[in-house]
C-alpha cells in the first residue's frame, strides 16, 4: 500500500492545500495529513484548532486521516508507513526553501521520498498568511479555504 504524508502548519488550511491533499489521493492509497505542531512559530490556531480545521475541510473526500505531529517530518513520516513526502509548490518563492529542506530530509532519512506538485493555477498566490491579513480586515474569503474554516477564523477574530 503506498502511503504519502502532506504537511503543514495549515494555520488554517486552505483551499491550496485542499487541492494537493485531493490531487495525492488519486495517486496514493493513503494520504496522511500532518499538522506539524511547532511552538517556535507562533500560530493563530492551536493544534487543537488547526487539526479540527483540517477534519472539517477533508469531510467527504476518501482514504485521509489528520494527525498531529511534533519532531522530525521524516520521523513522522516513517511512523506512518509514508514512501513519500508530497510538498505544492506554488510561485518561483517556494523553490529554495523546499528545495533546502528536500535534500535535509532525505540526508536525514534516505528511503523517503519528496515529491513536488505544482499549485494549480487558481491558488498559486494563495497562502495561510494571506487569508489571515484578508480575514482580519474582514474580507470575503470565498474561493480561498473552506466554509467551515471561514467560520472558524470569524469565531476566532471576535475572541
Ligand atoms: O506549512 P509550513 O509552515 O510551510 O510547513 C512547514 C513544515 C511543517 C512542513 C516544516 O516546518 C517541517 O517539516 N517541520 C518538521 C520539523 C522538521 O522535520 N524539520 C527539518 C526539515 S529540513
Amino acid at each position: 500500500m503506498s502511503t504519502a504524508v502532506c504537511p503543514g502548519s495549515f494555520d488554517p488550511i486552505t483551499l491550496g492545500h485542499l487541492d494537493i491533499i485531493e490531487r495525492s489521493t488519486y495517486i496514493y492509497d493513503k494520504v496522511v495529513v500532518g499538522v506539524a505542531d511547532n511552538p517556535a512559530k507562533r500560530a493563530l490556531f492551536n493544534i487543537e484548532e488547526r487539526v479540527a480545521m483540517a477534519e472539517d475541510a477533508i469531510a467527504g473526500l476518501g482514504n485521509i486521516v489528520v494527525t498531529p505531529f511534533d519532531g522530525l517530518l521524516v520521523g513522522f513520516a516513517k511512523e506512518n508507513g509514508a514512501q513519500v513526502i508530497i510538498k505544492g509548490l506554488r510561485a518561483i518563492s517556494d523553490f529554495e526553501h523546499e528545495f533546502q529542506m528536500a535534500h535535509l530530509n532525505k540526508k536525514l532519512d534516505g528511503s523517503i521520498e519528496t515529491v513536488f506538485m505544482m499549485a494549480s493555477p487558481e491558488f498559486m498566490f494563495l497562502s495561510s498568511s494571506a487569508v489571515k491579513e484578508i480575514a482580519a480586515f474582514g474580507g470575503d474569503l470565498t474561493g480561498l479555504v473552506a466554509q467551515t474554516t471561514a467560520a472558524r477564523l470569524e469565531r476566532k477574530l471576535q475572541e
